[in-house]
């Protein structure tokens, strides 16, 4: 009797099934269109910067974009995809690296920053260079010591497979195969990775609560640390100059070299905190190997000079007991949703 009814069910099911598929294939063929998908907001965040106006978000247009991002061939010699430096497990940041290479074995100028809640910023790289997310990529793909490439020959590439020629078809309604296409469906990728479940969220939204050591860390980090790695991005999206030496291999000025005025100098972007943990090491230039350099910094190592952030200007003293908070705290940042988020992953994952 058990077994009948079992089998009942499961036809049931299956029949229930096959009806459902097929009115989805029916609304398919009668449409064309792209399946559009919602950006949401995570609670407590800002409204985003990036509202996906005039690139809207579809499913179609997101799935493009991740094929764009793990394919070498936006690369000179093929080696040097998006994904190369941007690792979802390392947060999209290049694990362990001081400065990412790329082309040719050559080095960049700087450490590559964790890729997440990009809608939420204005200006990109550490100095800002760079104004709109959409046009990003043009950056790394044609640098000569990143991907190497031309725009020209990535499109090119792009036309000779058969699989892009649906994929921008079903993206943007026809095959052609354009930069600006390619630049938009790449932006609906990136825009779409969002930090928001660490178990720093989930205190905030009440699902969980700081061990002692940690609600310690939150009470220093709002002392001393959020007035510019401000909640809840852990950015206030400025530019300080946090008193780092310059290094006399590389003489990166920071935010100078965009804006060639003195009192941008040795300015850098605030990076977020999110994730902090997963990428390592740290600073502009990957100087600091670890979190416990960084605070080593702030407690002693603050170089004055004219742009030198006031915060900062006489150190920001920290015993080793408030270290040991900190680094509870800023533990509870690490987001394991993103980094396993399965819309996210290389392909074949
Ligand atoms: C060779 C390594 C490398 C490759 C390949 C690479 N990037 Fe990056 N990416 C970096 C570095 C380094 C920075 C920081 C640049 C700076 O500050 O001047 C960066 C910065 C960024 C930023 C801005 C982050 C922020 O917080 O401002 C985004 C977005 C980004 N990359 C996306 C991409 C995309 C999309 C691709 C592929 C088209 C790509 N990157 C390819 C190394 C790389
Ligand atoms: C005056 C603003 C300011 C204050 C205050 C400040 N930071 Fe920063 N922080 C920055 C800037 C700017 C950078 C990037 C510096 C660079 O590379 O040139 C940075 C970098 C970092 C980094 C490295 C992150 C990475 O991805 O490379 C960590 C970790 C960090 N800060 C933690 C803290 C902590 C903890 C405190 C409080 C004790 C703090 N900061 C206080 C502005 C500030």
């Amino acid at each position: 009797m058990t077994v009948r009814l079992t089998i009942l069910i499961a036809l049931l099911m299956v029949l229930g099934a096959v009806v459902v598929n097929a009115c989805k294939k029916s609304g398919g063929e009668n449409t064309n269109q792209p399946d559009a998908i919602s950006f949401t907001v995570p609670p407590g965040f800002p409204p985003p910067q990036y509202t996906f106006a005039g690139n809207p978000l579809t499913q179609q247009g997101f799935d493009l974009g991740k094929k764009l991002f793990y394919d070498g061939r936006l690369s000179k010699d093929g080696n040097f995809p998006c994904a190369s430096c941007h690792q979802q497990f390392a947060a999209f940041a290049t694990y362990d690296h001081t400065l990412s290479h790329g082309f040719n074995n050559q080095f960049t100028l700087r450490n590559a920053p964790g890729i997440f809640n990009m809608a939420w910023q204005q200006q990109f790289h550490w100095d800002g260079g760079i104004v709109n997310l959409e046009v990003q990529p043009l950056a790394p793909i044609t640098a000569p010591n990143e991907m190497a490439e031309d725009i020209g020959n990535v499109i090119n590439k792009l036309k000779q497979d058969g699989a892009y020629k649906q994929m921008f078809k079903a993206a943007f309604g026809d095959e052609t195969i354009n930069s600006q296409r390619m630049l938009l469906a790449l932006t609906q990728f990136v825009a779409s990775m969002v930090s928001a479940n660490s178990k720093y969220d989930k205190v905030k939204r009440g699902e969980s609560s700081f061990k002692p050591d940690e609600e310690n860390g939150y009470a220093i980090f709002k002392a001393k640390c959020a007035a510019c790695h401000a909640e809840p991005l852990f950015t206030d999206n400025s530019f300080r100059n946090t008193g780092l030496p310059v290094d006399p291999t590389i003489n990166d000025f920071g935010r100078m070299r965009i804006t060639h005025k003195k009192e941008d100098s040795l300015k850098f972007k605030v990076p977020s905190l999110r994730n902090v943990y997963l990428t390592f090491p740290y600073g502009h230039d990957g100087r600091f190997l670890s979190i416990s350099q960084v605070l080593e910094h702030y407690n002693s190592g603050v170089q004055n000079s004219a742009t030198v952030d006031p915060l900062v200007k006489n150190r920001i003293p920290l015993s080793n007991v408030e270290v040991y908070y900190l680094q509870q705290f800023l533990r509870t940042l690490t987001d394991s949703t993103l980094l396993k988020d399965p819309r996210f992953a290389p392909p074949g994952q």
